[in-house]
């Protein structure tokens, strides 16, 4: 108990404190190192801090991989970066691929198809959270912020790993693999993942925030688990980044008017996008 007060004061002091406790915090152009040549898959990259990280890399001369479950907003995107980069007179390297992290079928045939190319730097950024709503099962029955927050994501790591290690042994960029995982503070409120009901299916009193601060804790200890497994010599960093309380679409699931009050009164005290993107990108060196 004393600890979930604790979380609570501490992620509050967090939201209302972040923008003063960042100033000195670089802008996202003068952050993170050369990106060029390397091939990225960004998770998520149609919204929110996904597409800031997605249009930074492609803006560094990365190859980046927009790994949308929408062809549609994915090639949307697509065009909106080619126009963003034909500004600046380039021409970014952009690649859409479907892939849909709730659904475990999804996600191996995006590993598949990978075979044998090179990955450099893999961001799970795709996530969701249903604040305020009901419980969601995905398609292979798990809770859905389980399913979308952790277990997608932990598949496709797992599966692209050798890619990853292959692409270490080769690699003369001078930087390591990274694998970033977009994490959350809020995984602090949680007080644990309980083993015999991960899934709050047997009928315990079921809450979004509990069900995300879940999926974001399992998130958190898969990172320091492979990174206890995979040492320095490996060639591989995995890092999990909370970007702080970010002004994005993850209230889309609110009620209109719930989502114009929390817009309206925590503006003044979230991170744009392109700020809550740094975090990120810093690592990316
Ligand atoms: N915003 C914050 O304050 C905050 C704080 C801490 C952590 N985070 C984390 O940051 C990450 C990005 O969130 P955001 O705030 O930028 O939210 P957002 O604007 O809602 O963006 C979420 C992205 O994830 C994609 N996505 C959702 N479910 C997916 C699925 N099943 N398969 C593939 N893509 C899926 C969405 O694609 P569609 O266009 O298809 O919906 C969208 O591109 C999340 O992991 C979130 O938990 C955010």
């Amino acid at each position: 108990m004393l600890e979930l007060v604790g979380g609570l004061l501490s992620v509050t002091f967090d939201v209302f404190t972040q923008k003063l406790q960042l100033f000195r915090l670089p802008s996202l152009a003068d952050i993170g190192g050369p990106v060029e040549g390397c091939t990225c898959i960004v998770t998520g990259p149609t919204s929110g801090i996904g597409r800031e990280t997605a249009s930074t890399l492609a803006r560094r001369n990365a190859h980046v991989v927009l790994a949308c479950r929408s062809l549609e907003r994915g090639e949307k995107l697509r065009k909106a970066l080619l126009e963003e980069g034909a500004k600046n007179g380039k021409t970014p390297s952009l690649e859409v691929q479907i892939l849909d992290v709730a659904c475990l079928d999804s996600v191996r045939k995006f590993a598949s198809s990978w075979q044998q190319r090179p990955l450099h730097i893999l961001v799970n950024n795709a996530g969701m959270f249903t604040m305020g709503a009901g419980r969601v099962v995905t398609k292979d029955g798990f809770e859905g912020h389980m399913g979308t927050n952790f277990l997608g994501p932990f598949l496709l790591t797992m599966l692209l790993l050798p890619c990853m290690q292959r692409t270490a042994k080769v690699s003369n960029h001078g930087h390591p693999i990274r694998v970033v995982n977009v994490s959350s503070k809020m995984h602090e409120l949680s007080p644990g993942i309980d083993v015999r009901d991960p899934h709050f299916a047997k009928g315990r009193a079921y809450s979004s925030l509990a069900a995300y601060n879940r999926s974001k804790l399992a998130q958190v200890v898969f990172t320091a688990e492979l990174r206890r497994r995979l040492p320095a010599e490996s060639g591989i960093v995995t890092t999990a980044v909370h970007p702080g309380e970010v002004m994005t679409d993850v209230v889309r699931t609110l009620p209109g008017l719930m989502q114009t009050a929390y817009r309206f009164f925590m503006r003044p005290f979230c991170l744009s996008p392109a700020e809550g993107a740094r975090g990120f990108v810093e690592y990316m060196k």
